[in-house]
């Protein structure tokens, strides 16, 4: 059997996440028992939401425990099975964790699928046509229920959410505004993903820049909202909104080392009849097949093709997720290990 190399989480952060709270170690892999399969990753997930699970703190999931493998999302390939239902060479979406390989009993629900990559590549069951992708769908056609011809808008416009947001948008006659940081990734939002503009924030450092700056790219006002970010994009987003508008919120990324994030015009979710409503992807798994079997059309079809940021090597995910944390990533953020 392999060895396999595996980050761990060392220790839990005080305020920003660094790189010693992660610890790269080497191990055996334990040989399979009846029923198990060895998977060899491809490709590690890179997502918002571990940060989180890093704290000891009451949230929607348990926290990582400290001195384990980190959890998250991978794809592989089936390498060596016991299993009557898996054969190597079988292309594996699962929760393998940072680590090469794992030894996974698939009749666990839920930790393990097989996917077809002759039309969408692998890595995207970990974005576009992923948990990433889905969160996209669910936000948008749930909780904003867009008509044709509303304007929508999301923040971490170019990121593995929002970049499906934006074609799911498109789909539906929609004119969809971005919020991102930085004139590459402005240009990237407008020019390959759909966007119909694209706000700048770094370019519009307060309320009041950002105000008028939406004020030009949503002439007809906001109908829709999808909240990636939170802080004063928020409050900016929110003195546009139309009557009767919708807000998905979906992540509030620039909290996520402790900082405090005030809301600073509440009164304005009761004046315009607002529905606010947060969510959690993975509590609405029903609705997961609707979701893939659109977002499997919109990439085989072309119209979803969105970049990904990579980073080599099982050594180099903790500042991956370090820098997602940062903007640094332009897309859905991975680690390649092969
Ligand atoms: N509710 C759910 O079930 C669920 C599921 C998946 C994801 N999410 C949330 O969805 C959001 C997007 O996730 P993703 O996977 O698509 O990540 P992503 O957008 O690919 O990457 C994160 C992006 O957030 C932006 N960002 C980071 N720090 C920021 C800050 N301080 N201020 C403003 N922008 C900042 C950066 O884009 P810019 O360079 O454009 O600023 C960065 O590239 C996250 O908040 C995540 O937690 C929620």
């Amino acid at each position: 059997m392999p060895t396999n190399r595996q980050v761990l989480l060392a220790s839990r952060p005080e305020g920003q996440a660094k790189p010693d709270n992660f610890k790269l170690v080497s191990s055996e892999t334990p040989a399979l028992q009846d029923g198990q399969v060895l998977v060899r990753h491809h490709y590690l997930s890179v997502d918002p939401y571990m940060r989180g699970r890093m704290n000891d703190s009451r949230s929607y999931a348990a926290p990582q425990p400290v001195g384990e493998v980190f959890q998250g999302g991978t794809v592989g390939e089936v390498i060596e099975s016991r299993n009557d239902a898996y054969r190597a060479g079988d292309k594996v979406v699962g929760m393998g964790g940072w680590q090469e390989y794992s030894v996974v009993d698939p009749k666990q629900p839920g930790v393990l699928r097989k996917v077809d990559d002759s039309q969408v590549p692998l890595s995207y069951y970990l974005g576009a046509v992923g948990m990433p992708g889905v969160t996209a769908w669910y936000g948008l056609t749930q909780i904003i229920q867009p008509k044709a011809g509303e304007t929508v808008t999301a923040t971490a416009a170019t990121g593995a959410v929002g970049s499906t947001f934006a074609a799911l948008a498109k789909a539906r006659d929609c004119r969809v505004v971005g919020v991102a940081g930085g004139p590459e990734k402005c240009s990237y939002a407008t020019e390959e993903l759909g966007y119909d503009a694209c706000v700048d924030y770094k370019a519009h450092g307060d309320v009041a820049s950002m105000n008028a700056a939406l004020k030009q790219a949503c002439p007809d006002r906001i109908d829709g909202h999808f909240e990636n970010v939170g802080g004063y994009i928020l409050d900016a987003i929110m003195l546009r909104l139309n009557a009767h508008s919708r807000i998905v919120l979906c992540g509030m990324i620039a909290g996520y080392d402790g900082q405090p994030l005030p809301m600073a015009y509440p009164a304005l979710l009761l004046t315009n009849r607002v529905k606010l409503q947060g969510f959690i992807v993975s509590e609405h798994m029903d609705l997961w097949p609707k979701a893939l079997a659109e977002l499997t059309g919109l990439v085989v079809s072309g119209k979803l093709r969105p970049r990904e940021s990579i980073s080599e090597g099982i050594a180099s995910a903790p500042e991956a997720l370090l820098g997602l944390l940062k903007s640094r990533n332009f897309g859905k953020q991975l680690v390649k290990l092969i």
